[in-house]
């Protein structure tokens, strides 16, 4: 199956279920950045359906889809480059993931780790839809034909399932009709760790505020957070080998790293042998100056709500000029009757 005969199209997604964080940030958003600027055409979303498969306020999901939209923008996308959607505005995504959800096996399903975590010991208790969670994801990107999906590395497992997916439609039905897309698993910063412990992701659900930077946090509160991250006692290393058995180091190198555009080794070869007492304000200032703009830029946006209302409308408008067809073609494939004009 030929993965290059598709015209390269960008899509990812975020969960609009508050706490954007650094590892979102540096993870995810920075690098839809990078892509809207290398001029690929790119459709950015904010997931509320997959939201939805673990409760959510009605009130506080509206203002998280607001805000993660002000968030997209305050980083940098802009919507008339990249087209910037709410999940539930482009109804193509969960008919699309109806079929996938016949088209993925029960076993492959079984094997996602994310639902295990998420589920936990409750798992009979847990929702349909956080099962069936990942074929929504599947449907998201190929109900635009992407071929490219700039993700953090704890995505990995799902953009998997979404290429056996793609293959196994095109497969069952003998028709080259789904790109089995790329993910894009690159950079510093693709497992951004907690700062009170280097051996946990920097989640939206830890209990310890203190163990991820908000992007609401402002810049005292992003100094202070930095200033108490959890370290050892060691200088740091000249080269990555010593970061070995070292995660809170690592993790405190890659923010740096990633923040700044470098690479690890050009960071250790400035700071090698400096201690946490010195780099930390470096991290710190650095930190400030990048992620300040955002959230102030973000607090700016969201004094205009209906501005991002209408940006979602229109973006949504832009995007079922490709899913529609891509449904349409995808049903008929199927053998579904399709309506006639009348
Ligand atoms: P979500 O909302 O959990 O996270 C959004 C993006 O942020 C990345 N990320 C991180 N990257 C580095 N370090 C971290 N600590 C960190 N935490 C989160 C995630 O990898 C992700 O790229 N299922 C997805 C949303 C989704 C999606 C899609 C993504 C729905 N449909 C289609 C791509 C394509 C999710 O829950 O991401």
């Amino acid at each position: 199956m030929s993965e290059t005969s598709f015209t390269p199209r960008v899509f990812s997604g975020i969960q609009p279920s508050g706490n954007l964080h650094l590892g979102n940030y540096l993870g995810a958003l920075k690098r839809f950045v990078d892509w809207q600027d290398r001029d690929v055409e790119s459709i950015f979303c904010m997931v509320d359906l997959h939201a939805i498969t673990v409760w959510q306020d009605p009130v506080d999901l509206k203002k998280s889809t607001r805000e993660l939209c002000a968030g997209f923008i305050a980083s940098g996308l802009d919507p008339e480059k990249s087209i910037l959607i709410n999940q539930s505005q482009v109804p193509e995504h969960a008919q699309l993931a109806w079929v996938f959800n016949c088209i993925a096996r029960m076993g492959w399903m079984q094997r996602m780790t994310q639902f295990k975590d998420k589920a936990g010991k409750n798992a009979q208790n847990a929702s349909l839809g956080l099962f069936a969670y990942p074929a929504l994801m599947a449907a998201d990107i190929l109900t635009y034909h992407a071929t490219h999906v700039p993700v953090g590395e704890d995505q990995k497992q799902h953009l998997e399932l979404t290429r056996d997916i793609a293959t196994k439609f095109n497969h069952d039905y003998g028709i080259d009709f789904f790109p089995v897309p790329e993910p894009v698993i690159e950079g510093a910063a693709t497992r951004v760790m907690s700062l009170r412990d280097g051996s946990k992701k920097m989640s939206k659900s830890d209990p310890s505020d203190a163990s991820r930077i908000n992007l609401t946090d402002d810049a005292d509160t992003i100094a202070k957070k930095i200033r108490k991250a959890k370290t050892d006692p060691e200088a740091l290393p000249s080269e990555a080998d010593g970061l070995e058995g070292r995660p809170e180091a690592r993790n405190l190198i890659n923010i740096y790293a990633a923040m700044n555009n470098q690479s690890v080794d050009e960071v250790l070869a400035d700071v090698g042998g400096k201690q946490f007492s010195e780099f930390k304000p470096m991290l710190a200032e650095l930190a400030v100056s990048k992620m300040s703009p955002i959230t102030t830029e973000m607090a700016r946006l969201m004094e205009h709500q209906d501005e991002i209302d209408k940006i979602l409308s229109r973006g949504s408008e832009r995007a079922r000029a490709i899913t529609a067809p891509i449904l349409r073609k995808t049903y008929e494939i199927m053998g579904m009757v399709p309506p006639i004009e009348m």
